[in-house]
């Protein structure tokens, strides 16, 4: 395999950004992760080290293992530092403009077969592969948060997206051990589809008083098998992620139950985002941003 082959350029060093990282460099690429300034980019870093730090002390990767794959891992906040990726993995906010800029951006940057993955929750792939002059190296990646633990990714071709990109990207997703489901690129795919009304209709169910936090988070994984309840899980994926997500669906799907519960909106106006700000359903005293 060329260098080119086994980099891999993540766009973002947040929740998403800092999994998909944790998740290339344990499958043995070179990763760079991009973000707007040195503070994002080195927590980002800080992450996925420390992840794989923690994984190395649980007995999931030998000592040795996780320092190689922490050595893989670099940060820059200059686009032209990504010209070498053959991948590049975007997952920067969920703002159609800031996507599309971006992928055109880096058209000038790196090579014409390099493929473009975007992990948007709620728009139009499509749409995002339009700010590209080639669209047909554009596929939607929707991975699972937290990304080192879900093995799941959907898979959603864009309109313009070529036969050799869709198969390239389901080689790439199969290297670095994860599972795919191909959907359309439509609103939710199917993965949001089910989960965001499920986890509004847990948050009613606090609001309510049917049970605590932690009954409920109890509940889920003791009778319905989840690896995680949906408070320790929206704590994971950001409050104002939820939000955005939750009203975005809503809005093109028009069906009330994407609507957010007005507890989300009180969590977010009080900064109480989950893991990321230390504070959401639940309280944490260290600055990761995915794990138990
Ligand atoms: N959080 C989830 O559970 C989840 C799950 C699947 C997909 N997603 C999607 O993944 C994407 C990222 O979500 P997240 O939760 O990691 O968000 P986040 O807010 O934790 O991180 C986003 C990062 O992108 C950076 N960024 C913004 N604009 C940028 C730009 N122009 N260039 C470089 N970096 C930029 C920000 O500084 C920030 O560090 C979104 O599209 C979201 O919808 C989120």
């Amino acid at each position: 395999m060329t260098s080119q082959e086994r980099t891999v350029a993540v766009l973002g060093a947040g929740t998403m950004g800092s999994g998909i990282a944790t998740v290339t460099v344990r499958a043995g690429y070179r990763t760079l992760i991009h973000d707007l300034d040195d503070a994002r980019v080195a927590r980002g870093v800080d992450t996925v080290r420390g992840f794989l730090a923690k994984s190395a002390k649980l007995g999931k990767l030998t000592e040795e293992q996780a320092a190689e794959a922490s050595a893989r891992v670099e940060g820059t906040t200059e686009l032209k530092d990504l010209a070498g990726a053959g991948v590049v993995i975007e997952a920067i906010f969920e703002d159609l403009a800031a996507k599309r800029d971006l992928f055109g951006r880096l058209d000038d940057i790196v090579g014409k077969d390099t493929l473009f993955h975007t992990n948007t929750s709620t728009l139009s792939v499509t749409g995002i592969a339009a700010g590209s002059a080639l669209p047909e190296r554009v596929v939607g990646t929707h991975y699972c948060n937290p990304a080192p633990l879900m093995k799941l990714v959907e898979v959603a071709d864009g309109r313009h997206t070529a036969s050799w990109a869709h198969e390239a990207t389901i080689e790439f997703l199969a290297s670095v051990g994860k599972t795919t489901v191909v959907t359309k690129d439509r609103p939710g795919f199917i993965v949001n589809r089910f989960l965001i009304p499920w986890e509004n209709s847990c948050i009613q169910a606090l609001e309510n008083g049917l049970g605590t936090k932690e009954s409920i988070d109890a509940a889920v994984t003791g009778a319905l098998g989840h690896p995680m309840g949906p408070f320790k899980l929206l704590d994971v994926v950001g409050l104002d992620i939820h939000q955005q997500v939750a009203t975005r669906l809503y809005e093109q799907l028009r069906d009330p139950k994407f609507f957010p519960p007005p507890m989300v909106d009180r969590m977010v106006a009080a900064g109480d985002l989950g893991r990321k700000t230390g504070r959401g359903f639940y309280t944490y005293d260290d600055n990761r941003l995915f794990g138990s």
